[in-house]
C-alpha cells in the first residue's frame, strides 16, 4: 500500500490520541501518520501567514517569522509544499507550491548570495521534477538556469571555490567558504546536464574538490568556515561562525557535508566523494555524544552536553542523506545507514519532536537550533528541518530494500 492509499484509508483523519506504540508502528503507518499531520500542519501554516509578505522561517516567542526571498531559507517553504503535493497527490498543494515558488523568482539574478541553490532548487527544482510538462515547465527551467548562471559569478578559479558570504566589517575574512555551500552544487550539476554547458559542472567539481582538501579533519568532521586569500588561493584561517568553537563539530555543518558529498557522488560517481560521505557518516553514527534517539545536540562538542539543545533539523538532513547514501554502498553498511535513518525518523515522528496537531505555529518539527552563538533560533521549529524531514520520509517510502539487516 503506498502513502496515498494509506492516507485515503485513514480518511486523512489524524489521531494523536495518547499511547500509540511508536516503536512498534510499521514503516507504512509511520509515514502515513507523518504525512497526514504534515498536511494538517501546513494547512494551518498557510492560514497563519495569509496576507503576510514573504516565507515562514520559524516561530519565536509565539510569532511566525517571515523572511524575504533574499533569505537563504526562502525556498524551503515552497519546497515543502511540493513534497506535500508529491506525497498526497492533492492539487491544493501544487497550487500553493506554485504560488510560493513564483515568489522566489527574483533570486535568480541575486549575485549577493551563494544560497541560490537552496532558494531556487527547493521550489523550482522540485516543481520542475514534478510538473515537467505542466504550465510551469519552461519558466521553471529558465529560472533555474538563470540562477545557476548567477551563482557561478561567485566562483574564483584561483581559490577553486564559490565565495559564500560577502565580506563584513566585523570579520577579517577575504573569501569565506562554508561547508553548507556544498548544498548549492546540485543546481549547478542540473544546469550542466540541462544546458549541455560543462562550465557549471566544472565549477561544482572544483568547489567540491577544494572543500574536500581544506574543510575536513582527519576524523571526518569539518570546520564551518575556511577563509581563503582570493589572490593566491591559500587558506588564511579555519574557524566557526555558527558552531561552539573553531575546532568543534557543529551538527548541521556535519549534516550539510554528509548530504553534499552523497549528492555529489550521485552526480559524478567520483569515488573520493563517496569515501568522504562514508567518513562523515561514520563520524556521526559512531560519535560517543550522539544521543540514544539519534537526534544530535546542536554541536557535538558543546561542553553543556547533555544539557545542550538538540538540533532536529540536523537529524532530518542526516536521515535524508543517509537514505540516499545507502543506495551507493553494499550491505551491511547500507543496512546500517538505513537503520540509523529509520531511528532518526522514528524519533522525529514521536511526540518528543513532532508538533501536536494545530501547534508549533503550523510547522512540523520542534526543537531545532538555528544560530546558538548569536542566541538566535534556539529550540524552535525551522522551515529547513521540515523540508528535509518530508524529503527523508519520501526517500524512506521509495526505499527498495528491507529496513533491517537480514
Ligand atoms: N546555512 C546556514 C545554516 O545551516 O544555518
Amino acid at each position: 500500500m503506498n502513502i496515498k492509499q494509506k492516507l485515503i484509508g485513514l480518511g486523512l483523519a489524524f489521531s494523536m490520541a495518547a499511547g500509540p506504540l511508536y516503536a512498534a508502528e510499521t514503516k507504512d503507518d509511520l509515514i502515513a501518520r507523518d504525512i497526514a499531520l504534515a498536511a494538517r500542519q501546513y494547512s494551518t501554516l498557510l492560514e497563519n501567514i495569509e496576507g503576510k509578505q514573504g516565507f515562514p522561517r520559524t516561530m519565536e516567542d509565539g510569532e511566525i517569522s517571515m523572511v524575504s526571498t533574499r533569505d537563504w531559507t526562502s525556498g524551503f517553504f515552497p519546497g515543502a509544499l511540493w513534497y506535500l503535493a508529491e506525497a498526497t497527490g492533492d492539487a491544493k498543494w501544487r497550487t500553493a507550491a506554485a504560488r510560493y515558488t513564483a515568489n522566489t523568482a527574483s533570486a535568480k539574478f541575486d549575485k549577493s548570495t551563494h544560497d541560490i541553490g537552496f532558494i531556487l532548487n527547493c521550489g523550482y527544482g522540485n516543481g520542475l521534477r514534478l510538473d515537467e510538462y505542466g504550465a510551469g515547465g519552461i519558466a521553471y527551467r529558465d529560472a533555474l538556469l538563470a540562477g545557476a548562471t548567477t551563482l557561478v559569478t561567485r566562483f574564483n578559479p584561483k581559490v577553486g571555490s564559490i565565495q559564500s558570504w560577502n565580506l563584513r566589517p566585523d570579520q577579517d575574512w577575504k573569501f569565506p567558504v562554508i561547508v553548507d555551500n556544498m548544498m548549492n552544487l546540485e543546481l549547478l550539476m542540473w544546469a550542466a546536464r540541462t544546458s549541455g554547458d560543462s562550465y557549471y559542472r566544472d565549477v561544482a567539481i572544483a568547489h567540491a574538490d577544494t572543500t574536500l582538501r581544506n574543510h575536513f579533519r582527519p576524523d571526518g568532521s569539518s570546520y564551518h568556515v575556511v577563509d581563503y586569500d582570493p589572490v593566491d588561493g591559500k587558506v588564511r584561517s579555519r574557524v566557526t561562525h555558527q558552531g561552539h568553537a573553531d575546532s568543534s563539530a557543529w551538527a548541521r555543518g556535519q549534516a550539510w557535508g554528509l548530504y553534499g558529498y552523497s549528492m555529489m557522488y550521485r552526480e559524478t560517481r567520483k569515488p573520493e566523494y563517496l569515501a568522504q560521505a562514508n567518513k562523515i557518516a561514520s563520524f556521526i553514527i559512531n560519535h560517543p555524544r550522539l544521543p540514544a534517539d539519534k537526534v544530535p545536540y546542536w554541536d557535538f562538542d558543546d561542553p553543556a552536553i547533555p544539557q545542550a539543545p538538540r538540533d532536529s533539523s540536523a537529524a532530518a538532513i542526516i536521515a535524508s542523506a543517509l537514505l540516499e547514501l545507502s543506495g551507493f554502498v553494499e550491505p551491511p553498511l547500507a543496512h546500517r545507514y538505513i537503520a540509523m535513518a529509520e531511528q532518526q525518523l522514528r524519533s522525529l515522528s514521536s511526540p518528543a519532536y513532532l508538533a501536536a496537531p494545530g501547534g508549533n505555529g503550523g510547522f512540523l518539527l520542534m526543537h531545532a537550533t538555528g544560530h546558538k552563538p548569536a542566541g538566535k533560533e534556539v529550540d524552535v521549529p525551522l522551515n529547513y528541518g521540515d523540508y528535509y524531514f518530508l524529503e527523508a520520509l519520501l526517500r524512506f517510502t521509495a526505499l527498495p530494500r528491507p529496513t533491517k539487516s537480514p
